[in-house]
């Protein structure tokens, strides 16, 4: 009777709405072909970065380090180290020994930059670095010490020398005016000189995917290439010297900064960008850079979320058709989040209970489909993050030519640490894009201060050895 076809109707509404959010999904969820083909096009963005014709149009940069060998246990000395564009920003003294017995020590302490500051002139920027490194020195009582420093500036430099880094943009959540296209280490330095209260010896200027490679590599030596899978998206690896044909010599090997997330900032992923990738740059701070960061990172996958979210409310698919003030706020959903969100030890209901946290109510269907969109945004991430992956270590080997080869890469960031899945799908991902490749992922611990701290060392026994 009429009760009979009500139901009908509401079941055909529901799988109507189930084939809706699926299609939605649908272009979120790679083939084996999609990402083999992301793996290629990474290897001819590398090939360009490279190359010195192509080198200045080339969207990954590729940019050289001059951090020419992996530690070998020999460095020594107290340091102190900045770790600037993380999730936090950090002064810290780090004490390496060397010998029998090494070891390394370290204190830190963390500092808030206020947005303002971020996003302000380049000179406050500066001076609240400087201020903070003059409170930590003062909580160490090491003011007068004159001490060797090693700088973890997580964004993309062109360095001609271990301590000269020309900022080339601001990515991530940064924007001071009058640094790009200028030498990072000069602006410390003369912000050091302004404050006229301690001097310091600016030794290195650190990516921090390097500063993790450095720490791997400091116990394990087969590791020859640095991930950040954080806030940001990053690969360091150590190209063959020969190789880099914007640095003059072609001996040995040096490392290299990719700046991998500038990937596809030529338009070369448009075939698999969403509507809702696009959505998220234009919203962003840096419109049309980091295009491959902003589908891979911890800074852009709440935002992929939240767009999605968008227009499935707006399709009256979710939240009953309202879209809440807080759908509305960028930002909303940070890493820690969608990592809650996915951890499979939690029940619907908890699930609810981060959703209401947010000001989002929700119903029980609302946070099945909610969390199948996080999960589904955080696979591709990983997956991606996998093919450029395998696109490095399949570049290496083939540097080498070995039909096999078998390297350790350093892995840093809250995305990989923090949440549930990202790491087992990104592994699994390489494995199976790289598969003449045994790739071995070792955590870093604190790979930004100990990095530079250990870069530093390499570097004072480097400028030690030409002036004597
Ligand atoms: C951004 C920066 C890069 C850094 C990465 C991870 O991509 O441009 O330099 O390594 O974030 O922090």
């Amino acid at each position: 009777g009429k009760g009979a076809a009500m139901v009908t109707a509401v079941a055909y509404r529901l799988t109507e709405q189930a084939r809706h959010i699926q299609q939605t999904l649908a272009e979120f969820r790679l083939s084996k072909n999609q990402l083999l083909e992301v793996k290629k096009r990474m290897k001819v963005e590398i090939e360009r970065g490279l190359k010195k014709d192509s080198h200045k149009d080339a969207t990954v940069k590729m940019l050289p380090t001059f951090v020419r060998s992996t530690p070998d246990g020999t460095e020594n000395g107290d340091f102190l180290a900045l770790d600037l564009g993380g999730t936090n920003f950090r002064v810290l003294l780090v004490k390496i020994r060397s010998g029998k017995r090494r070891s390394v020590e370290m204190h830190n302490k963390i500092y808030a930059i206020p947005i303002e500051v971020m996003q302000g002139t380049g000179e406050e920027l500066f001076d609240h670095i400087v201020h903070c490194i003059s409170d930590f020195l003062d909580y160490m009582g090491m003011k007068s010490a004159r001490l060797p420093l090693g700088f973890t500036f997580s964004f993309p430099c062109h360095q001609t020398s271990l301590d000269a880094g020309i900022l080339v943009t601001w990515t991530k959540g940064f924007k001071a005016t009058d640094c790009e296209g200028e030498d990072v280490v000069e602006l410390l330095r003369e912000a050091i000189k302004r404050k006229e209260e301690f001097e310091l010896d600016v030794v290195a200027i650190v990516n921090d995917t390097v500063g993790t490679m450095m720490t791997c590599a400091y116990e394990e030596p087969t590791c020859e290439v640095g991930l950040i899978a954080g806030t940001g998206s990053n690969a360091c690896y150590m190209e063959e010297m020969k190789n880099i044909e914007i640095v003059p010599g072609t001996e040995g090997r040096m490392c290299v900064n990719m700046e991998w997330g500038a990937f596809g900032d030529n338009g070369c992923l448009d075939d698999i960008r969403t509507t809702y990738d696009q959505a998220v740059d234009e919203n962003s701070l840096n419109e049309g850079k980091q295009r491959y960061e902003k589908m891979c990172s911890g800074m852009y996958l709440g935002e992929i979320v939240r767009q999605i979210l968008i227009d499935l409310t707006k399709r009256g698919f979710l939240f009953r058709g309202q879209i809440s003030e807080t759908l509305k706020t960028r930002g909303i959903f940070e890493t820690k989040f969608l990592s809650q969100i996915e951890s499979d030890r939690l029940a619907l209901l908890q699930v609810r209970a981060i959703l209401q946290q947010l000001g989002l109510d929700s119903t029980c269907d609302d946070s099945i489909i909610v969390k199948e969109v996080c999960g589904t945004v955080s696979r591709r991430a990983a997956q991606l993050c996998g093919a450029g992956m395998a696109a490095v270590v399949d570049k290496i080997r083939e540097n080498r030519r070995l039909d096999h080869l078998d390297v350790t890469v350093g892995v840093d960031g809250t995305l990989y640490k923090l949440h549930p899945h990202f790491s087992r799908i990104f592994q699994q991902t390489v494995k199976e894009l790289a598969p003449k490749c045994d790739v071995n992922f070792l955590l870093s611990e604190d790979g930004s201060g100990k990095g530079a701290a250990l870069i530093t060392a390499v570097g004072c026994r480097q400028r030690d050895a030409s002036s004597s």
